[in-house]
């Protein structure tokens, strides 16, 4: 863990110094204010015993990086803008979280407190790194981060972190968000099902807290509906075969027709092909904002399992500018990052450096138009919408505490924990 504390030595005297091994941005710009992000662009659930001995596996969640595209386009853009914070610049650092709440917290972090190894003499008193973190994806994620820096008092926005028990504010008083709670979500999917008249159901959520919570509170607004659930299964990405044998036979012999499905879209992606081996075909689906109105789950479902599903959805938004400006991949190339290097080498399928595996070397002349992949797919602009929104968030109390109007008065970074 990159943590700073103090350590009280015999010699009367305290140090505050860097624990651990410092950990570095993906991406960063210098800049007045600095905003701190955290995504996840490699994913590691494939790896189930994390030693942290190895490198993560290559770049796989490329839509983290269209989230992280959609911050650096709104830093921009407040950059660019000669009436909100006038002649301040904002930089940026954005960390990988590798799909970890490990690495989360290890981000936050190092957002929280910088990332050089330093030492230095008296108490640890300087000024957190970062006015704001922008991110992450998931609930669980974002829980155990805004724990951790909660007491820095330094506020995460969350795009899409859903679970309703971050709306405690004794808990996660420094947790704020641009997406709705699933407060209101796990009730107007009992709603939906209570509409249709489907009163004897069957339910399938993720094993983590956006599925535990938000299943929980479905089942307790169904019940009083008079809705009867058959069953209530949980489901993790790692579960074992076994485990998943089991849901599949629970299924099997249930009589009740329709699943509710509180699941994350990746959970159902994996589940997806255990149903086609097994033949799992003719249920009516309700489902959640993370599956459906997923692009990648409509086409990966190429035997109609989910044929009839109902569900909520983010309502459909645009941010002008932002399609062109993630589209526009020639800066990444000159970057110098060693992410989007590593990014253009995942889109294009070909590799910068001399690798005996790869057979086709980057030319740095490809272009997007020739290959069609989840980077193009604009479908997540609803999400994007909220990163941006998040960063505008910063930006306007950025804008009062600084006193600005025609001009601001200071540019100096202030106390986070005046940043509401
Ligand atoms: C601790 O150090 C400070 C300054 O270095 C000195 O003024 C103070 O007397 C010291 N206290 C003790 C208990 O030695
Ligand atoms: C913001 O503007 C400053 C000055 O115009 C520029 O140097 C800096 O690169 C810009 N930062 C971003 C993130 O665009
Ligand atoms: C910011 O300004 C620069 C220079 O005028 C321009 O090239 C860039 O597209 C602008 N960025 C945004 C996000 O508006
Ligand atoms: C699924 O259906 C196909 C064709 O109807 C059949 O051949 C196959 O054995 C079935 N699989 C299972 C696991 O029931
Ligand atoms: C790969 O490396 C070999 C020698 O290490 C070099 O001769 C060759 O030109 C390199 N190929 C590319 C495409 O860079």
């Amino acid at each position: 863990m990159v943590m700073a504390i103090m350590t009280f030595s015999k010699a009367n005297e305290t140090v505050c110094h860097l624990r651990g091994q410092p950990s570095y941005p993906q991406l960063w710009k210098d800049g007045d204010i600095i905003v701190g992000g955290v995504f996840s662009f490699h994913s590691s659930w494939e790896v189930r015993q994390l030693t942290y001995s190895i490198t993560p596996p290559p770049l796989k969640c490329i839509r983290d990086f269209q989230y992280a595209q959609s911050m650096l386009f709104a830093i921009e853009e407040i950059n660019n803008s000669s009436t909100l914070l006038p002649g301040v610049s904002l930089g940026y650092r954005i960390y990988d979280t590798c799909g970890s709440v490990a690495v989360g917290v290890q981000a936050a972090m190092a957002l929280s407190n910088g990332h050089e190894k330093t030492s230095v003499e008296g108490p640890c008193t300087k000024q957190a790194e970062v006015q704001a973190i922008i991110g992450d994806t998931t609930s669980s994620a974002c829980m155990a981060i805004t724990k951790s820096i909660g007491p820095f008092k330094l506020p995460l926005i969350s795009h899409y972190a859903t679970c309703e028990c971050l709306s405690d504010k004794i808990k996660y008083p420094s947790f704020l968000r641009t997406i709705a709670s699933d407060y209101v979500q796990s009730r107007a999917l009992a709603e939906l099902v209570r509409h249709f008249g489907w009163t004897w159901v069957g339910a399938l959520r993720t094993d983590d807290d956006y599925g535990n919570s938000g299943m929980a509170t479905f089942t307790k607004v169904a019940e009083q509906m008079g809705i009867c659930l058959e069953y209530s299964l949980p489901f993790f990405r790692t579960y074992t075969e076994d485990k998943v044998l089991r849901i599949i036979e629970q299924i099997k012999s249930s009589t009740s027709r329709v699943i509710v499905g509180f699941l994350a879209h990746w959970d159902l992606e994996v589940l997806l092909h255990t149903f086609v081996e097994h033949n799992i075909t003719g249920f009516q689906w309700v489902g959640t904002e993370a599956w459906i109105s997923d692009s990648v789950i409509a086409s990966m479902d190429k035997h109609h399992i989910f044929q009839g599903a109902v569900g909520l959805a983010i309502p459909k938004t645009q941010v002008t500018g932002l399609k062109e400006f993630i589209l526009d991949i020639k800066p990444l190339k000159s970057s110098g990052s060693a992410i989007f290097t590593e990014l253009w080498e995942a889109l294009f399928q070909c590799k910068y450096f001399n690798d005996s595996t790869y057979t086709t070397a980057c030319t740095g002349k490809e272009e997007l138009s020739q290959v069609q992949n989840l980077f193009t797919d604009m479908s997540l602009m609803p999400i994007f919408s909220n990163v941006y929104k998040g960063v505008y968030a910063v930006a306007h109390s950025l804008h009062d505490l600084l006193g600005c109007t025609d001009k601001c008065a200071t540019k100096k970074q202030p106390d986070p924990s005046t940043v509401r």
